[in-house]
């Protein structure tokens, strides 16, 4: 009987993953908290997935992993009384969820907007941060909007929201798809892509160091950025609101966006 020994099946995977997960648990409480106490699965560590480089959010500096998403999930950490550990992974199984789901780390803090689909797969926290879409080209070329790039060729980041932004609004033009943004952007300035599309964050932080590439365009796509935990892991996930509302509210926000975007206005 086929359909009976594929839920049999299905039955044992499930179990399994789900005791894998488990067993690596330890749990913190937070100092401030009501109570409830945080689910970690490594003990001491509150452990962070991103993908790598996403300046200013998170980009290597030497040994050390630094940026804007760094800095507040280390005051989580903080309240919990543990250190952060990042764990640099593709960002596919980051906005899936499945890094979350199989264990891999509590958190994802990768520049990552909050989308409908993504809300299925994995929790957000609430808002940490305004984006756009943007565009970048080298510095004198005429690709002002995507219109302009017809026939031409348009560098994306694969499983971004940039990419989605570029498939429905770039008709006629023809995408070329990137792992990381270093290696999308890189090909901006040897010309193997005409342009690209990304976040305006990382995008203005790259031409401030890359003078001969500009932005040409934004697209007001009005994303938010959240922080993924599994989901259902609501004592984590209440744990990072309350954090980054205190810290919204005692002025250590704003000081680290001032440390991270020097050159924005400041809000
Ligand atoms: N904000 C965009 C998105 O969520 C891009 C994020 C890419 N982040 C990264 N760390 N590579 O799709």
């Amino acid at each position: 009987m086929p359909a009976r020994s594929t839920s049999l099946t299905l039955v044992t995977t499930v179990t399994t993953a789900a005791l894998v997960v488990l067993s690596g648990c330890t749990s913190t409480k937070p100092s401030g908290s009501g109570g409830s106490s945080v689910e970690l699965v490594n003990s001491g560590k509150l452990t962070t997935c991103t993908h790598l480089p996403y300046e200013p959010f998170q980009v290597r500096k030497g040994d050390a992993i630094v940026g804007f998403d760094v800095d507040l999930v280390d005051l989580v950490a903080k309240e919990l009384k543990v250190t952060q550990e990042i764990v640099d992974t593709p960002f596919e199984g980051i906005q899936t969820g499945e890094d979350l789901n199989a264990g891999k780390c509590d958190l994802a803090a990768a520049g990552m907007t909050i989308t409908p689909v993504r809300a299925k797969n994995l929790d957000f926290s609430a808002p940490y941060f305004d984006a756009t879409q943007a565009l970048v080209a080298k510095k004198g070329s005429s690709f002002t909007s995507l219109a302009s790039l017809k026939g031409k060729k348009l560098g994306v980041q694969q499983g971004t929201t940039g990419e989605t932004y570029a498939q429905k609004n770039a008709p006629g033009v023809t995408t070329v798809q990137f792992e990381d943004v270093a290696l999308l952007l890189t090909a901006v300035k040897t010309g193997q892509v005409d342009a690209a599309v990304n976040d305006n964050g990382v995008l203005f932080e790259y031409v401030r160091k890359n003078p001969d590439t500009e932005v040409t365009a934004e697209f007001e796509t009005g994303e938010k950025y959240g922080f993924g935990v599994r989901t259902g892991n609501d004592a984590l996930r209440k744990e990072i609101d309350t954090v980054i509302k205190k810290a919204r509210d005692d002025g250590r926000y704003d000081r680290i966006y001032a440390k991270w975007f020097p050159a924005a206005p400041k809000k």
